[in-house]
C-alpha cells in the first residue's frame, strides 16, 4: 500500500472520486475504531488515490459524530500519502462567494465536545504539536499550481472557521466570525487539521464554498437551502477532475 500519491477526503456533496479507475474497496478498522466509510484506492492520472467520504457514502454521519481519529488512522495507515481535505463551507469574506474554490491558509476551532487529539488515552504520550501553520505549506503550493496548470481559479488563502454545526449559524455568529478574522465556515475542518498534523501527515483543505454564510451575502435575510448548498457544491465540483490530475 506504500504507493499511494495522494489521499483524498470528501465533504457535504463529494461522495465518490469522479475519474477514480480500477477501485479497490478496503473497510479497515483502526485502534480508534472504523472510519465513516469504506476507503476507496483507485488510479486517478496513472496514479493510486485514496478516497475516504467523511461522513459516509450516504451522509449518515454528523460533524460533531465523525469519527476523525478513525479515519486519519486508516490513511495513515496506508503510508505516508498526503491528505487532501475536500471540506464545504460558507463564505464570510466578499471574495468566497459561491462556487468559489479557495485553500485557506488558517483555521480558528469552535467546536467544542469532539474527540481532539490522539493524547486521549489515559497512558499516551502527551504532544503539542506545533500548528502556527495548520495546513501544510508544501501541499498547499502544489494544490496552487496544480490549478493554474489545469486553469481553475482557486483563492489563495483565508481563514476557516470551524462550528459545530450541524445547525447553520446565526446571523450574530457569522457577523462574529467575521470580527474574528475569518472568511469561510465549515463544521468538519476540525479536529481534522489538528489530528493530522499529530499524524505527521501532510494536510491541505480545499475549501468549496456552497452559499454565503448567514448575513453574509447581498441579500442578508436570505435562507439557506440544502439544494443551493448541494447545486453549488455540484456545480463547483466541475473544476475537481482536472486539478486532481495535475495535482
Ligand atoms: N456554515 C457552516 N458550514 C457550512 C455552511 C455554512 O454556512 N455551508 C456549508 N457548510
Amino acid at each position: 500500500m506504500k504507493d499511494i500519491a495522494l489521499a483524498i477526503i470528501g465533504g457535504t456533496g463529494l461522495y465518490q472520486l469522479a475519474g477514480l479507475e480500477d477501485i479497490e474497496t478496503l473497510e479497515p478498522e483502526t485502534p480508534y475504531g472504523a472510519p465513516s466509510g469504506p476507503l476507496r484506492i483507485g488510479t486517478l492520472a496513472g496514479k493510486r488515490v485514496a478516497f475516504l467520504a467523511r461522513h459516509g457514502e450516504g451522509h449518515s454521519v454528523p460533524p460533531h459524530r465523525i469519527n476523525y481519529r478513525a479515519n486519519l488512522a486508516a490513511i495513515r495507515a496506508l503510508g505516508a500519502a498526503p491528505v487532501l481535505a475536500l471540506n464545504t463551507v460558507g463564505g464570510i469574506g466578499d471574495r468566497f462567494g459561491p462556487r468559489v474554490l479557495a485553500c485557506p491558509d488558517q483555521l480558528i476551532d469552535y467546536t467544542w465536545g469532539r474527540v481532539s487529539t490522539l493524547c486521549e488515552e489515559p497512558g499516551t504520550e502527551v504532544l503539542h504539536v506545533d500548528f502556527g501553520e495548520p495546513y501544510s505549506a508544501g501541499l498547499r503550493k502544489s494544490l496552487l499550481s496544480a490549478a493554474q496548470g489545469a486553469g481553475v481559479a482557486i483563492v489563495d488563502g483565508g481563514c476557516y472557521a470551524a462550528t459545530q454545526g450541524p445547525r447553520l449559524e446565526t446571523r450574530a455568529e457569522i457577523a462574529r466570525l467575521r470580527r474574528d478574522g475569518c472568511d469561510l465556515v465549515g463544521m468538519t475542518g476540525m479536529p481534522e487539521a489538528g489530528l493530522a498534523r499529530e499524524l505527521g501527515m501532510e494536510y491541505a483543505c480545499l475549501a468549496i464554498v456552497a452559499n454565503w454564510a448567514a448575513g453574509a451575502g447581498p441579500d442578508p435575510g436570505e435562507t439557506i437551502t440544502l439544494e443551493e448548498v448541494l447545486a453549488n457544491v455540484a456545480a463547483a465540483s466541475e473544476h475537481l477532475p482536472g486539478l486532481f490530475r495535475h495535482l
